[in-house]
């Protein structure tokens, strides 16, 4: 916006007594939600510009899924002094046992209460943005994990249905290979490996056993969970070779191709194939909890919270409280393909994927994520990219459950 301009609305605004009209600078807003996955956070940009037409939105995103590059740049900034004035991050941990740890971070509970966020909010889920008597960052959604996308038209003419367990996972699968089809399964690269590799483990442990791992009771060593590993080498053999060379998105395309019968991805997929591929939920794609969970709600969260030393303060505090905001919220998630974190938000607003998410929301079993921050240090998660190349490469189940365990005892999870 030009300077003239901008000086104008000021004028204007500070005339008629309005806050927001006032308010000008900049606002930097940082997160991986670029190209693609991109157009509900600008949907997002677009109404906060709307209420603040006099400042100047940086959106600076970082490529890659997961944040896997966008979490490398962010610890630059912060560590270097230069925070953007709020980030992308995952509820729990992620935010947690790094930043807040690290104090970093301003407490946002204030906000909280001056927004009723306390009401707003499910409890569990506040708990996870909650350490020493602060609240963390702004919740903007809720995302399930664990997720199986199939094109039901393909399925039928393949002659095969969604699989229930991983046993007839890989049953369908070997029908599927006679069939001429050489990978059923579509995968990605190595974050997409552990996003698989948590949904077996998933079924394998129950929803316990799961949180069991979490908080220490139960060791990567036990032959309950060395058995994830030995599943997960038989569903990577469904998958196919080139996996390390694939984004997310190029994974689903395969299935929306019928190059591959099935992927498992977040539900950031089913954003994908409505908003970005015009696909239609339930007809032109379908989904399936994966094999051997349903009836549990895999959940992460992308929040936004506030550094210190954010230059454009003020601004920052205005994004997050859009960001909380049931209309923020119901701009956001029906492009994103995940539900609103908040309990009033309007179904009406959102596709039949949408719809059947929230329905699961209220009905499952709830557990958190690994891969998406929700369960364990960044000091773990980070490391266990490491353990996938390990089991990779040696496809020895024994040998990756004891290279998890050593990083679990390395960082005193479950301590
Ligand atoms: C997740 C994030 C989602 C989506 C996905 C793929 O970690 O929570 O919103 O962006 O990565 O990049």
């Amino acid at each position: 916006m030009e300077v003239g301009m901008r000086k104008w609305l000021l004028a204007i605004g500070v005339a008629l007594g309005l806050n927001a009209l006032a308010q000008t600078g900049k606002l930097e807003i940082f997160s991986w939600w670029a190209g693609d996955e991109g157009p509900a956070l600008e949907a997002l940009i677009r109404l906060y510009k709307q209420k603040y037409p006099g400042v100047d939105v940086i959106n600076a995103t970082v490529t890659g899924g997961a944040g896997v590059n966008a979490k490398a740049v962010l610890k630059t900034r912060m560590l270097g002094g230069d925070p953007p004035d709020t980030f992308q991050v995952h509820a729990g941990q992620e935010l947690i046992g790094t930043w807040v740890v690290a104090d970093r971070m301003e407490d946002l509970t204030a906000l909280f209460k001056q927004e009723g966020w306390l009401q707003a909010f499910p409890k569990g889920l506040v708990d996870l943005l909650s350490y020493k008597g602060g609240i963390w960052s702004v919740p903007v959604n809720i995302h399930r994990s664990n997720v199986m996308w199939y094109i039901p038209a393909k399925l039928k003419e393949w002659g095969v249905t969604p699989p229930k367990t991983w046993a007839e996972f890989l049953a369908t699968c070997q029908t599927l290979k006679r069939k001429g089809l050489e990978a059923p399964l579509a995968l990605g690269e190595n974050w997409t490996q552990q996003h698989l590799w948590e949904s077996v483990a998933l079924a394998t442990l129950g929803a316990d056993g799961w949180a069991n791992l979490w908080s220490g009771k139960l060791k990567f060593t036990d032959p309950k969970a060395v058995a994830v590993w030995e599943t997960f080498g038989k569903v990577l053999d469904c998958a196919n070779k080139d996996a390390a060379g694939l984004s997310w998105q190029q994974a689903v395309d395969r299935v929306v191709q019928g190059k591959a019968a099935f992927n498992i991805m977040g539900d950031w997929a089913a954003g994908y194939m409505s908003t970005t591929l015009k696909l239609k939920p339930g007809t032109d794609f379908a989904w399936a909890p994966s094999p051997g969970t349903s009836g549990i709600f895999m959940m992460l969260s992308d929040s936004f919270g506030l550094p210190k030393g954010a230059k454009n303060r003020q601004n920052a505090i205005n994004w997050l409280k859009l960001v909380g905001s049931k209309e923020g919220q119901d701009t956001f998630n029906p492009l994103k393909g995940s539900i609103a974190a908040r309990l009033d938000s309007d179904p009406a607003k959102y596709n039949a994927y949408g719809q059947s998410a929230m329905k699961d929301w209220k009905t499952n079993r709830i557990v958190g994520s690994l891969v998406h921050g929700a369960v364990a240090p960044e000091s773990f998660m980070s490391q266990f990219g490491t353990v996938m190349e390990i089991f990779l490469q040696s496809k020895n189940p024994q040998a990756a459950a004891n290279a998890a365990q050593a990083i679990a005892n390395q960082v005193g999870l479950g301590r």
